[in-house]
């Protein structure tokens, strides 16, 4: 075990905040890891937007579904998948490129979001703060596209809470490592039954003794519900059609 790894695996997100400014040195640092994440090709395809206005994060809450620790945290950052910059920067090159978003663009652009944002959080939590990103920003984005001023072929991939923790909640069980990990071959389904059931049992006591919970659930149950009806965000194609991305 060694420092990094401790606190990699003290990870727990963190929803009631204290109202301590995160100071400009602080944001700076933890922008400069986001930025030291690895990025295809070095394309940097993504941009990040930081919310300190409390009317801004007040509306912001509700577009996410009414996430109270949106509006508490001092600091909500809106992580991008950012095509705009690059093609700004081709025109530079080439008064005549166009960028061609299709699937693979798609792709680069959300997961170098994702890579820095992950980043960022580590390096969030090895300064002493919480996180939580924040899925919600996908309810409503063509709101949020318009509150935050984002160009055509940028979209918000999630938000992310940031401040000095006000809880300090117990850590989420993860899945067997059996689960997640196939050693040269995916796992037959048998073997990923059994690690589900098995987990299933670990999270009944988890959600059963939860502060506030105390819920009589497991984790198949959660994910079927998880994957079908409103929580699909069906508009997301329409919207990131309207933002300029293609999925050819
Ligand atoms: C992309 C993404 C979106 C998320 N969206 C939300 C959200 O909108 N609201 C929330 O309270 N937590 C959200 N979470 C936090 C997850 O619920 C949390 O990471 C997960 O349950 C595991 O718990 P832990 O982070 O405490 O280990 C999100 C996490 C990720 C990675």
């Amino acid at each position: 075990m060694n420092e990094t790894l401790r606190l990699l695996l003290a990870h727990r997100s963190i929803r009631r905040f204290r109202p301590d400014p995160v100071p400009a040195e602080t944001v700076e640092r933890i922008i400069g890891a986001a930025q030291a994440a690895s990025t295809s090709s070095n394309i940097q395809a993504y941009s990040v937007v930081g919310v300190t206005d409390a009317g801004a994060k007040r509306r912001l809450a509700e577009l996410t579904g009414g996430q109270r620790h949106v509006e508490q945290c001092p600091l909500f950052l809106v992580w991008c998948a950012d095509l705009h910059r690059l093609q700004l920067a081709g025109r530079i090159a080439n008064p005549a490129f166009a960028l061609e978003p299709n699937v693979e663009t798609f792709l680069l652009a959300t997961v170098d979001a994702a890579l820095a944002a992950q980043n960022a959080a580590v390096a969030a939590e090895s300064l002493g703060y919480g996180i939580v990103y924040i899925g919600g920003i996908r309810n409503r984005p063509a709101e949020v596209t318009e509150l935050l001023g984002l160009p055509q072929l940028v979209y918000p991939v999630f938000g992310m809470c940031v401040g000095v923790p006000d809880q300090q909640p117990d850590p989420r069980p993860r899945l067997p490592q059996s689960a997640v990990y196939h050693s040269g071959r995916y796992s037959d389904d048998d073997a990923l039954e059994a690690a589900v059931r098995e987990y299933d049992e670990t999270m009944r006591s988890y959600y059963a003794r939860r502060a506030g919970g105390g819920r009589d659930t497991v984790w198949s149950k959660e994910m079927a519900n998880r994957l079908s009806g409103a929580n699909l965000r069906r508009h997301l194609h329409d919207y990131l059609l309207a933002q300029g991305f293609e999925f050819r």
